[in-house]
């Protein structure tokens, strides 16, 4: 706790916590350090710094040097929001700008709060070492990409609670003004007993192997496209619709089954991710959630959205405010990890053709994460002789 904070006294009854930074409403500084520094990175930063006046950036970390500095550069432009300068607000001088493997536990010290965007895959890893040491934590959606990295966030999950550390995950629809206004209206809904969500899209890029990358650098670099570092898409995007289900049942399936496949996005870039998924997710009282995504360029499409406020941009106005007032208000976790288990399940449902269920999964230990991090380590799905990686068969992929 900030000595000044403690002089301050009143403000600060609640949160007498060893590791925790408060602050006490005053100008203090509020450090942050960034954790996976590409397009989501980079605008939880900005939005971090436009959160509260007094928040600073202070170390950034990533797996590649160049996509720190290339964040670096983006955020200390003349123009970064609106017209807007952060400059006075980044304080990231090279020797706190890390990269590698072992970067988050470089940079992780020197911050208050700490922003986890990295491809989902590691986030277990990096949520463990911020609540370790007492940090406040955004941490983007999937919040893991198997069931044993789910059960490792829920164990930290009660450190982090224990520790009173706000935690916000950015599940946005959650920080959204139509769903909470919606939400708050049960006269309206109602009981739930049947559910449809859709992510229906054309899909997202890819990033080519380079002459010259070992395995390890060409799979982080076109991470999507590798479940342990991605989770594949019913897990990295379609788990916004699923968890708003989730949200309004307040409740979590307990199994999964369905059908899915790759139709068009097959070639080698493509590593072994489906292109379509669909769901059925059963809840204890029989509620069905008919669950549908799909990545393929020129069918329907179909997120269903609408232009308001700014749900990134609230995420981090509420932490900071709530970390700013000295207030313990932000416990994420447990509905960012069991949303994603959701996703997961659905993804193990569409591979193997078998009902999968919730508990079950949770409890199994199947972790499809690298034993090794480096870049010469070998990853645990590799090419054929063609190129072409595996790919889950329904009926041949097994789990139980
Ligand atoms: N809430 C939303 O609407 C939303 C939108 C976009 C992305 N996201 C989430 O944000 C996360 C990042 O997505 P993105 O679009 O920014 O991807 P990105 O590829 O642009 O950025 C990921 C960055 O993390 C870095 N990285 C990879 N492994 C790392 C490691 N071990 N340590 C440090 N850095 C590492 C990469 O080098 C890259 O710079 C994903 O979980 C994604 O699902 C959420």
């Amino acid at each position: 706790m900030k000595q000044s904070a403690l002089l301050a006294g009143g403000l600060m009854a609640a949160p007498m916590i060893a590791g925790a930074n408060y602050f006490s409403g005053s100008e203090e500084i509020i450090k942050v350090a960034v954790i996976g520094c590409g397009g989501r990175g980079t605008g939880a930063v900005i939005q971090a710094l436009l959160a509260k006046k007094n928040v600073r950036l202070v170390a950034m970390a990533d797996a590649f040097k160049d996509n720190v500095e290339k964040c670096y550069a983006t955020i200390t432009s003349d123009d970064v929001a609106d017209g807007v300068s952060l400059k006075d607000r980044i304080d990231v001088p090279e020797e706190r700008r890390f990269h590698g493997f072992d970067a988050y536990k470089k940079a992780i010290p020197f911050a208050d709060v700490v922003i986890l965007t990295t491809p989902p895959g590691f986030r277990p890893i990096h949520f463990e070492e911020a609540v370790r040491l007492g940090k406040h934590v955004f941490m983007e959606k999937p919040v893991a990409t198997d069931p044993a990295g789910v059960k490792r966030v829920l164990e930290a999950a009660e450190t982090a609670r224990k520790k009173k550390l706000n935690v916000v995950v950015g599940l946005q629809r959650r920080y959204q003004n139509s769903y909470r206004e919606l939400f708050g209206r049960k006269d309206l809904i109602g009981d739930i007993t049947s559910a449809q969500v859709w992510w229906n899209s054309d899909g997202v890029w890819v990033r080519p192997r380079k002459e010259g990358m070992t395995e390890m650098e060409y799979q982080m670099r076109n991470w999507y496209y590798f479940n342990w570092l991605c989770g594949d898409h019913i897990c990295e995007q379609h788990i916004h619709n699923i968890d708003v289900v989730n949200w309004f049942k307040n409740d979590f399936p307990v199994s999964a089954q369905g059908m899915g496949g790759r139709e068009v996005r097959k070639g080698k870039d493509h590593g072994e991710i489906f292109d379509h998924h669909y769901v059925e997710f059963t809840y204890a009282d029989g509620t069905v959630m008919n669950s549908q995504c799909r990545h393929i360029p020129g069918p329907m499409s179909k997120v269903d959205e609408k232009a308001e406020n700014n749900p990134y941009q609230e995420e981090h106005n509420e932490l900071f405010d709530a970390i700013l007032k000295g207030e313990y208000r932000f416990d994420d976790t447990e509905i960012g990890a069991k949303s994603t288990l959701t996703a997961i399940i659905g993804r193990m449902a569409t591979y193997s053709g078998q009902v999968i269920k919730f508990e079950e999964a949770l409890n199994s230990g199947i972790s499809i994460m690298p034993e090794e991090f480096s870049f010469t380590a070998t990853p645990p799905v590799l090419p054929d002789e063609n190129g072409y990686y595996p790919v889950a068969v329904p009926g041949v992929t097994k789990y139980f």
